[in-house]
């Protein structure tokens, strides 16, 4: 089948390449000329495992198109995927200015029959909204359905997740469409649950506020088991076994980050409030969040007092391992917190440097060495979880810092093999 895809984002790049792969005719259009260039030579704008090879294959085996131009990208399409962004507005509703610019775009390019698919993490209501704007907007006589779709892949993992997702949600009014959407995504093996628009659309919502509820949980439970004695690790591991709860997603640290999450609860929590709901529990989510990125530097402000032009390693940028995304990060909040105490900062990240760079600025230094970072330094601080801080050499700590002091955020050792090593080592929700 003929499928467009607008929006070349996280989402939008991965369903489109996903979707080609699965045998469909895909072209991905964006208003970025020079980003297509780039993707029409193979080259993925971001960095995601396996992305690029499967990019280069259907580009040459003529399934994968890019293009600027909706008029030509929309030619023939039985069916075209919004997956544009919904950022932040100031007070934490969605920004819909890019799906309402693409929805008029639709309407004025459109030639047949189209059903319009929103990938988007959209407010419910939305996609009725879309289809609002493309009906008024409309050049031709054609008919135009729309179908809720939302995504729930993670970056870093989003063409495994591609393949290998637990359920595809598909929010339609008309079932003729949801059908040819069904039968679409055939070919992944997943299953679809097919449902109406509204409850899609609050599924995306529902179930990224129940995420980053249970990892808040978790860094409560986590920070009262430091102050009773008690291990995050067995604990978390102990509640996991229970069906009900499930081992996934309960492990501590100084919390969660990146592009949805951060918006996503926020958003919600606005909806709510949209309709004279106060949503307290995930406010709670919210702020025990926002304070569990400080714990570090407070920790680390306990133990040593003043940081001023102390060496610190801040280890890891990314808001999480795989990815180059600074979105939210956590090392933003630390970075910042580090310069405000006069710190000396080197950062250690594999590829997010140059993305650290726009949001962080010069006022730290970076490398792409761990061993440069730990060089001379007074602590070090674990931000992300990359493999090559958590498969380093112990031994390396001992060898670089001048006394080896490290608060981990993301409890990357083991506290049996720490304790071999002269190391002095804090970490979440465990005993130091
Ligand atoms: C998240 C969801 O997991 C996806 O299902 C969803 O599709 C996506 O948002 C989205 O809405 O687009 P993502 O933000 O890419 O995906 O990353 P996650 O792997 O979920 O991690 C998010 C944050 O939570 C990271 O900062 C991670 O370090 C943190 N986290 C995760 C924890 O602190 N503890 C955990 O146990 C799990």
């Amino acid at each position: 089948m003929k499928i467009s895809v607008v929006g070349t984002g996280y989402v939008g790049l991965v369903t489109g390449v996903a979707l080609s792969q699965i045998g469909h005719n895909v072209t991905c259009i964006d208003i970025d000329q020079e980003k297509v260039e780039k993707m029409n030579k193979g080259i993925s704008p971001i960095y995601e495992p396996g992305l690029e090879e499967l990019m280069v294959k259907n580009i040459n085996e003529g399934r994968l198109f890019f293009s600027t131009n909706h008029q030509q990208g929309f030619k023939d399409s039985k069916v075209i995927y919004i997956a544009v962004g919904t950022p932040e507005k100031a007070d934490g509703s969605a920004n819909l200015t890019f799906i309402e610019q693409v929805a008029k775009n639709i309407a004025a390019n459109i030639e047949e029959d189209v059903i319009v698919v929103t990938k988007s993490t959209v407010p419910v209501g939305t996609n009725h909204y879309i289809k609002d704007i493309i009906q008024q907007n409309l050049v031709k006589d054609v008919t135009v359905e729309i179908v809720s779709n939302p995504e729930f892949l993670r970056e870093g993992s989003s063409v495994y997740d591609t393949f290998n997702g637990d359920r595809i949600v598909v929010g339609a009014d008309n079932m003729e469409a949801a059908k040819v959407i069904k039968v679409i995504n055939e070919p992944f093996g997943i299953p679809v649950y097919v449902t109406d628009v509204q409850s899609a659309e609050m599924i995306k919502y529902a179930s990224n506020a129940f995420l980053a509820t249970k990892i808040s949980f978790i860094n409560e439970i986590g920070n009262i088991c430091e102050k009773l004695g008690a291990d995050i690790e067995s604990v978390a591991f102990g509640m996991g076994l229970d069906k009900r709860i499930g081992s996934m997603f309960l492990n501590a640290g100084i919390g969660y980050g990146g592009s949805c999450f951060p918006k996503d609860t926020k958003a919600l929590t606005q909806i709510a409030s949209n309709i004279d709901h106060q949503f307290e529990l995930l406010e709670s989510v919210i702020k025990v969040n926002n304070n569990q990125q400080s714990l570090l530097i407070e920790k680390a402000k306990n133990r040593v007092g003043n940081l001023k032009g102390k060496r610190v390693a801040l280890l890891g940028l990314s808001f999480k391992p795989n990815t180059d995304d600074m979105r939210e990060a956590a090392s933003i909040v630390i970075s910042k917190k580090l310069l405000e105490e006069e710190a000396d900062v080197i950062a250690f990240d594999p590829i997010a440097i140059s993305n650290a760079r726009r949001i962080i600025g010069e006022g730290i230094q970076y490398t792409e060495s761990l061993e440069e970072a730990l060089e001379d330094s007074d602590l070090a601080l674990i931000v992300t979880e990359w493999d090559q801080i958590k498969e380093i050499n112990l031994q390396t700590y001992v060898d670089k810092m001048k006394n080896p002091l490290i608060f981990d955020g993301r409890n990357c050792y083991d506290l049996n093999e720490v304790e071999k090593y002269s190391i002095e080592y804090h970490s979440m929700g465990r005993r130091s």
